[in-house]
């Protein structure tokens, strides 16, 4: 039994963390966010009743569960405002028991306004971002110029911040993409308003989450997005920017390599994506229309349709390794159910050569030409079912395969949204 555990998106994000992150937060005692910012989407469905969080951990779901916003998340107050007041409205308190890191750097108008001038520019090249100004927010933390959440409790410090940033930020969008400006005070105005709403929930959560692991609480790291989408290792430059593997954890929340026990990297049964960038299981045409109708993959933030394909056991498999992964949890197995028959990519040929991982050299993953094997599918149903043993036998060779291709076991195995729908192999803490 473990006392913390990582739960990582090892594909390009929307694995269907969100479920499982809620599920094990039962028992959990505190849930972290440590990179990322609102461009997250997780939905959770929750007595028949669906649920989505951009921003705030899935552990606010639980009443007894502390949630912690790390360092390494970029924080928009209107969003965070916005989801608080939303799930008060569905009588969830999340006040009182979610802290936000002093550290966080702010999301403000002029991030999001950048970020959409700038795709909107870049055409048929660009990243396919959410457009919630990620990219802007983590350039200004590097570039040292963020405005922080510790910020807003200096009214002063803050007028001046806000003007020196603003200046910059106006100049590049008027001058360089020809846009409109955005308003100072109007934005200072605002900003204050909602200061006042979420300077209660800003404390130094490093401290506060070495105080929990201290008192031996159960804690769990709650990713966003997925590996593939990690600013130095995804695929380049189609990435978020942010460090979506385990390693995010340690600069993101203040908790050393050395403490995290378990790592769990959730992956689904197949593979989807969205935004652009190379794909090399991607299903075209009909059967990605299918896949994406039984799957209803479409984005939880923006709505998007996915790109749907089949499972990719080298990305899987560089995932492992990436993460220092210690289980795999399987989700949307059920998706799979009723197909005659069932791919799996097992490596790539690129120029004639065997590759077992992606490479993150764009042009050559694009070349690279996916290897499958085929396997039968099942008739029998697996949705909803929550014993292994029920599984029908074609399912579980399945995921005996994926298995052994990817080297490590799977301790989870999702057969649907509830929270009902889950089949555990290794109970985690
Ligand atoms: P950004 O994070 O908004 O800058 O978007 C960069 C890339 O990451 C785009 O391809 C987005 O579609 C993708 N992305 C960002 N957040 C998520 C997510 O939660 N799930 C899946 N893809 C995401």
């Amino acid at each position: 039994m473990s006392k913390n555990i990582a739960v990582i998106g090892i594909q390009w994000g929307d694995e269907g963390k969100g479920k499982i992150v809620d599920f094990l937060s039962e028992k959990a005692d505190v849930v972290v966010r440590f990179q990322g910012g609102n461009n997250a989407g997780h939905t959770v469905v929750v007595n028949g009743k669906t649920t989505k969080l951009h921003l705030i951990p899935s552990g606010i779901l639980h009443e007894h569960c502390i949630n912690i916003i790390g360092n390494g998340v970029v924080l928009s107050p209107s969003a965070l405002l916005e989801e608080i007041i939303e799930l008060e409205k569905h009588n969830i308190a999340p006040r009182g028991r979610l802290y936000i890191s002093q550290n966080c750097p702010l999301i403000l108008p002029y991030h999001i306004t950048l970020d959409q001038t700038r795709e909107k520019a870049k055409g048929s090249s660009a990243i396919g971002t959410t457009g919630r100004g990620i990219g802007p927010a983590y350039e200004d933390k590097v570039a040292r110029r963020a405005i922080r959440a510790v910020d807003l409790f200096d009214e002063n410090n803050f007028a001046e911040k806000l003007k020196t940033v603003l200046d910059y930020y106006n100049f590049i969008l008027t001058q360089f993409y020809h846009a409109d400006p955005v308003d100072y005070p109007k934005t200072f105005d605002e900003t204050m308003r909602l200061a006042e709403e979420l300077k209660p929930l800003i404390v130094n959560t490093t401290e506060k989450l070495h105080e929990f692991y201290r008192a031996q609480k159960k804690i769990m790291f709650e990713g966003a997005q997925g590996t593939m989408l990690d600013i130095d290792h995804g695929t380049y430059p189609f990435v978020t920017s942010s460090n979506t593997t385990a390693g995010g954890i340690s600069t993101g929340a203040g908790f050393g390599p050395r403490y995290v026990e378990e790592i769990m990297g959730i992956s689904k049964a197949y593979t989807t994506r969205v935004g652009a960038g190379p794909f090399p299981t991607e299903l075209l045409g009909k059967d990605g229309d299918s896949l994406r109708q039984k799957g209803a993959e479409f984005g939880a933030t923006t709505g998007r349709p996915r790109r749907c394909g089949w499972f990719d056991a080298p990305v899987v498999r560089y995932a492992a390794m990436l993460n220092s992964l210690t289980g795999l949890c399987i989700t949307k197995l059920d998706v799979l159910d009723g197909m005659k028959t069932i791919k799996i990519c097992t490596h790539y040929e690129y120029r004639g050569k065997k590759l077992e991982i992606p490479s993150t050299d764009l042009n050559t993953f694009a070349a690279c030409k996916p290897i499958y094997e085929e396997w039968p599918g099942w008739d029998k149903p697996t949705a909803g079912l929550q014993d292994y043993d029920r599984l029908p036998q074609a399912a579980k060779n399945y995921l005996k395969r994926l298995e052994k291709l990817v080297g490590v076991p799977i301790q989870i195995i999702s057969t649907g949204p509830a929270r009902t729908d889950t089949v555990v192999l290794k109970q985690q803490f």
